[in-house]
């Protein structure tokens, strides 16, 4: 038997202390407050097996959000699980920078592409009551976490299962949002910090030996089709792709192409509208 204090002390030595407080809040089903208040309450033996399992699991690397199932972004919780990639804080901006233009729109029509755990599509609808959500994913199981998200927040998002465009027909939008996958397949930081938990196929092309743009480049080819005339187009990308994604949004006959800095200052979404310029072929 060992108590809770002592089970967090001794689960400090192998993993990161909050991390240790969080598992065990999360097994014990007690807050922070507890913790410190009651440190000499036992543990039941299955809560002790419970906490041991996870910590272990923690120590290899499995990210925290998968362990207690759960993550917040934009003040929401959300569940999460290997399905789905785990909401970054990065992604706010695109959320930011959509439900600003929605918000000049009567009754917009959004679309959100590779919806994963759906957190843009709630957040809009949220934010933005009078738009229509349709949210496109290729995975099942990020679909079924993103309806799970959806019931909970208290919003309606039309859920469709396939690649890209192909679920929507040929039904436009006044705006396409995206945070697709855009590391490329030979980026080292696949193998580091719990990214090799994550799906791979919601974080790069898998195109070996490509620039991680291969997603990108289908959503760009494919937008004029899906918008209505003055609509826009938002995407999430990388640090470092941001000049090549405005030449890619230009080429493809893009307007007032821009790109946004997040919170930390770095180069995170960029977009286009729906413009007077011929596609150059
Ligand atoms: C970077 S994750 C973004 C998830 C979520 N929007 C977010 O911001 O947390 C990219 C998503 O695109 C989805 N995806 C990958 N290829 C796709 C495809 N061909 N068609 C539709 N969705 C795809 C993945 O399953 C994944 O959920």
């Amino acid at each position: 038997m060992s108590c809770l204090g002592e089970a967090w002390r001794q689960a400090s030595r192998r993993i990161d202390r909050l991390d240790a407080r969080l598992l065990l809040e999360h097994v014990c089903g007690c807050s922070h407050a507890d913790l410190i208040a009651h440190s000499e309450r036992e543990m039941s033996p299955a809560q002790a097996v419970d906490f041991a399992r996870l910590v272990a699991r923690r120590a290899a690397g499995e990210p925290l959000a998968y362990l207690v199932g759960s993550a917040w972004f934009c003040g929401l919780e959300f569940a999460v699980g290997p399905g789905a990639l785990i909401p970054r804080p990065e992604t706010e901006l695109l959320v930011d920078l959509a439900a600003r233009r929605a918000g000049t729109l009567d009754r917009p029509g959004i679309i959100d592409l590779g919806t994963g755990s759906g957190i843009v599509a709630i957040l809009l609808a949220r934010r933005c009551p009078r738009a229509a959500l349709t949210a496109i994913d290729i995975s099942a199981a990020a679909l079924g976490l993103a309806r799970a998200n959806a019931a909970r927040h208290g919003v309606h998002v039309r859920f469709l299962e396939g690649d890209w465009y192909a679920p929507a027909g040929s039904e436009r939008f006044d705006l396409i949002v995206s945070n697709p996958p855009y590391v490329a397949a030979g980026d080292p930081h696949l193998c580091r910090n719990g990214l090799p938990f994550e799906p791979r196929r919601a974080l790069t092309d898998g195109l070996e030996g490509g620039d991680g743009l291969d997603c990108v480049r289908r959503i760009v080819a494919g937008a004029s089709r899906h918008l209505h005339p003055g609509g826009w187009l938002l995407m999430e990308h990388g640090w470092d792709q941001a000049r090549k994604v405005r030449k890619l949004l230009r080429t493809a006959g893009f307007g007032a192409v821009a790109t946004w800095r997040d919170g930390a200052g770095i180069e995170r979404v960029s977009g286009g509208k729906r413009g007077a310029l011929k596609p150059v072929q």
